[in-house]
């Protein structure tokens, strides 16, 4: 591919090697499998079959109407399967900002893995360790509904900002530099840019740790495990390091 035809010049640029993929069951099986990509080699389709999400839910998306992205991240001594609680947090903080930078419309993180517009989804996050401890860090987003909307709950970027090949290219390029930085910052600096883009904090949630087994209580913070903080409605300060979180109505919002 030429230079002028390239679309995807940017990110290219941004990461070690770029895998562009008409078709795929899901970016991160392909970076999984694939041990001969470099750190910082980035995935990325516009049709994923067969996407994963966090509880071993699907992530779908028509073709064309989202992005699947995934980057292999440099083994890290402090991460392991169980402990994949603030990797998560960093990349959906990252692709927070960039989003933020562009977007007039305010977009936040629900814990842990979701990006949100208000009380809708844009995308999630998806990072799994690989068996040479490397992370694959799986991001989808929602570009465009061309269909009937798939979800009440779930929100396209193009309803809050220009989406084409030129700009998707830049925001893909700049949530890969972002991530390069911070998935190698210091543990306070993620936690702080962690904090900043959770919207979950100081919000009346639900959480579930398995089924049958809830509160509901107030989001504190995080802990520097990226494990959330929550004063439960019986008084009691508890950390969950893997949960479901749903945002309750705030006293005083109305649900319409
Ligand atoms: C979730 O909301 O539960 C996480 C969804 C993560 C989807 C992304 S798309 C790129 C990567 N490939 C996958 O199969 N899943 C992740």
């Amino acid at each position: 591919m030429s230079k002028a035809t390239d679309t995807w010049v940017r990110t290219r640029a941004a990461c070690s090697k770029l895998v562009v993929l008409n078709q795929v069951d899901s970016t991160n099986t392909y970076l999984a499998e694939d041990t001969d990509l470099t750190d910082y080699s980035v995935v990325i389709s516009l049709d994923q079959t067969s996407g994963r999400g966090r509880w071993g839910r699907e992530w779908i998306s028509r073709p064309g109407e989202g992005i699947a992205i995934s980057v292999l991240a440099p083994a890290s001594g402090r991460v392991d399967a169980k402990n994949l609680t603030l990797i998560p947090l960093v990349v959906g903080a990252s692709v927070v900002s960039v989003i933020n930078a562009s977007s007039q419309i305010p977009v936040t993180m629900k814990w842990p893995n979701d990006i949100m517009v208000g009380e809708k989804k844009l995308g999630g996050i998806l990072c799994e360790v690989r068996r040479d401890h490397k992370v694959v860090v799986g991001i989808g987003l929602n570009l465009e509904f061309k269909g009937a909307q798939p979800s009440a709950r779930a929100v396209s970027l193009s309803e809050m900002t220009s989406v084409n090949a030129r700009t998707l290219d830049g925001l893909v390029a700049e949530i890969v530099r972002q991530l390069t930085v911070n998935l190698n910052g210091l543990e306070s600096e993620q936690k702080q840019l962690v904090t900043e883009a959770l919207g979950t904090i100081n919000r009346f949630v639900r959480v579930q740790i398995r089924e049958g087994v809830e509160w509901t209580g107030v989001a504190l913070g995080i802990e520097d495990s990226g494990a959330l903080r929550i004063r439960r409605d019986d008084g009691e300060e508890i950390s969950v390091l893997s949960a479901e979180v749903q945002h309750l109505l705030q006293i005083g919002t109305k649900p319409w």
